[in-house]
């Protein structure tokens, strides 16, 4: 059921955030299979992590994977949105770093029953965690016009409305097959041999609806802002330009000062070795 998940920019993650060297405590807001935290303890002995993941099987991943540095590793599962919270009930008011490598993992992707990907015929599900709505409430239970929005807005798809009728005709759609045929079917003929990009892009649309990704995200970098000591360093690594623009506009507040000007990208050969590298963006910024 489970492929191995590559982490994505890990060596330059670690890299950027040498303030490391002196030790302290650095929060990984996404545990995902544990690879930017091994890195991190493997590259910096005196630190600590506080990981979080909302996935619990995720969770279950990462501890095996950190299996040999359980001492300097403690798990949550807990959304990351409200870390800041979750510290402050632990005693803890300042951490030296913070990482977020944003979206899903390939544990998730790959897996049909959790319904994320479009390749493989599953349920209309595509939570990450622990919260209530699946893709099947929003895709089949949401008022149309609202569901266009979602996908015009968190899917950049031109063909929204088109979509949302066909989907409506539909419904209730109860696979993820099902829905990757109602979309095609409402993209103009002589653009549906290019059908894969409206339908991953209608996907993204309804999975961030389902997981609150944006408000997540904000509330993360807000929770960062609080938690994060004067010269302590965050850098998150976003895959798509909804989350990029969110980090980029918060790393021009006041708190933040950029580290990276423009974000730092993957090299050829890791796009090439590693097929879901190939949107990310890392940026990293330091608490003023
Ligand atoms: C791309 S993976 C992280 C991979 C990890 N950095 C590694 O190197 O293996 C993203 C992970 O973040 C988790 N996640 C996404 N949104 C979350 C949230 N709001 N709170 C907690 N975990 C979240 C997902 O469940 C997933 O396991």
């Amino acid at each position: 059921m489970f492929t191995e998940h590559v982490s994505v920019l890990a060596k330059e993650v670690a890299e950027w955030l040498d303030n490391l060297q002196e030790g302290g405590i650095c929060v990984d807001c996404t545990l995902g299979g544990g690879g930017h935290s091994l890195e991190i303890l493997k590259r910096y002995p005196k630190v600590e992590i506080i990981g979080f993941d909302r996935d619990e099987i995720a969770l279950e991943i990462a501890k095996e994977k950190l299996r040999k540095f359980k001492d300097r590793v403690s798990f949550f599962h807990e959304n990351f949105s409200d870390f800041a919270e979750i510290l402050s009930l632990k005693g803890i008011s300042k951490v030296e770093a913070v990482i977020a490598d944003v979206g899903m993992s390939s544990f998730q992707l790959d897996n049909e029953e959790r319904g994320f990907s479009f390749e493989k015929n599953g349920p209309l599900d595509m939570r990450m965690g622990l919260n209530e709505k699946s893709a099947y409430e929003v895709v089949n239970n949401y008022p149309l016009e609202k569901l266009a929005n979602i996908i015009y807005v968190y899917g950049e798809e031109r063909f929204s409305r088109r979509i949302a009728k066909v989907i409506g005709e539909r419904r209730p759609l109860k696979t993820t097959f099902e829905l990757r045929d109602a979309i095609i079917s409402a993209i103009p003929v002589k653009l549906r041999n290019k059908w894969k990009k409206n339908v991953m892009r209608v996907f993204q649309a309804i999975r961030i609806e389902v997981n609150g990704e944006l408000d997540n995200l904000n509330k993360m970098l807000d929770s960062s802002k609080k938690r994060l000591r004067s010269g302590g360093r965050i850098a998150v690594i976003s895959f798509h330009s909804l989350e990029d623009r969110i980090v980029k506009r918060k790393f021009k507040e006041e708190e933040f000062i950029a580290l990276t000007k423009k974000p730092v990208l993957p090299s050829e050969e890791e796009k090439r070795i590693n097929p879901r590298a190939k949107s990310a963006k890392l940026r990293v910024a330091e608490r003023a």
